[in-house]
């Protein structure tokens, strides 16, 4: 069989991210299980905000078509969001809502979401945990897009003080809910390939 790869997609770009370095803690976590791992930034897929007239006039962007491209060539993807204002922020839900109009070959919208396995995380120095966010992507993925979500997800709380200096994540229940997750996805997306 080949090898089970997945994609880690953070929702921030922002230096010093809470949520990239909860994709980084994950990416050792698939390492370790012998996963092909890949950790991206969605600064290297900047797009416009969707608008259906620019959708019209020119088609999704480049961006939209390579980032649903490098989606397509993972198994399993694990998507780590922060919380804005109790939901998703903008940068991902947008990066979403293009992937789901990119159509190639003659597929039907979003199916790229249905053939593959997703985890979702989130980080935040608030005591929640970005909780509310969870429920809001598992809604977005889920219903809007048809994917299928593993139940288990991550929601670290207190995250400035979550990392040690290797990057590690200090607690051993926030390392054991990461890596229950991570097995967890790594687990279905080998039943769906
Ligand atoms: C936030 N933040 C935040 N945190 C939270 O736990 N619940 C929330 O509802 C919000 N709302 C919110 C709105 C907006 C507009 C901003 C800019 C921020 C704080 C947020 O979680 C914090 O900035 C994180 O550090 C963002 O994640 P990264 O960039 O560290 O990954």
């Amino acid at each position: 069989m080949a090898a089970l790869k997945i994609l880690v997609i953070p929702g921030s770009v922002r230096t010093g991210s809470y949520n990239a370095q909860l994709a980084a803690a994950a990416i050792k976590e698939l390492v370790l299980a012998d996963v092909d791992a890949t950790l991206i930034s969605l600064g290297d897929y900047p797009l416009p905000i969707y608008d259906g007239d620019l959708e019209v006039n020119s088609g999704a962007p480049k961006a939209a078509v390579d980032l649903k491209n490098m989606i397509g060539a993972h198994h399993g993807v694990f998507i780590v969001s922060p919380e804005y204002n109790s939901s998703v922020p903008p940068l991902l839900k947008n990066a979403i809502d293009w992937v789901t109009r990119v159509r190639e070959r003659g597929e039907p919208l979003g199916q790229v979401f249905r053939e593959r396995a997703f985890a979702i995380g989130a980080a935040s120095n608030g005591k929640f945990g970005g909780v509310r966010v969870l429920m809001a992507l598992r809604q977005i993925l889920m219903l809007g897009c048809g994917a299928t979500v593993v139940p288990k997800q991550v929601a670290l709380s207190r995250a400035a003080e979550a990392f040690d200096d290797m990057g590690a994540l200090k607690d051993p229940n926030d390392a054991d809910l990461l890596r229950g997750a991570m097995r967890q996805l790594i687990d279905v997306a080998q039943r769906m390939m």
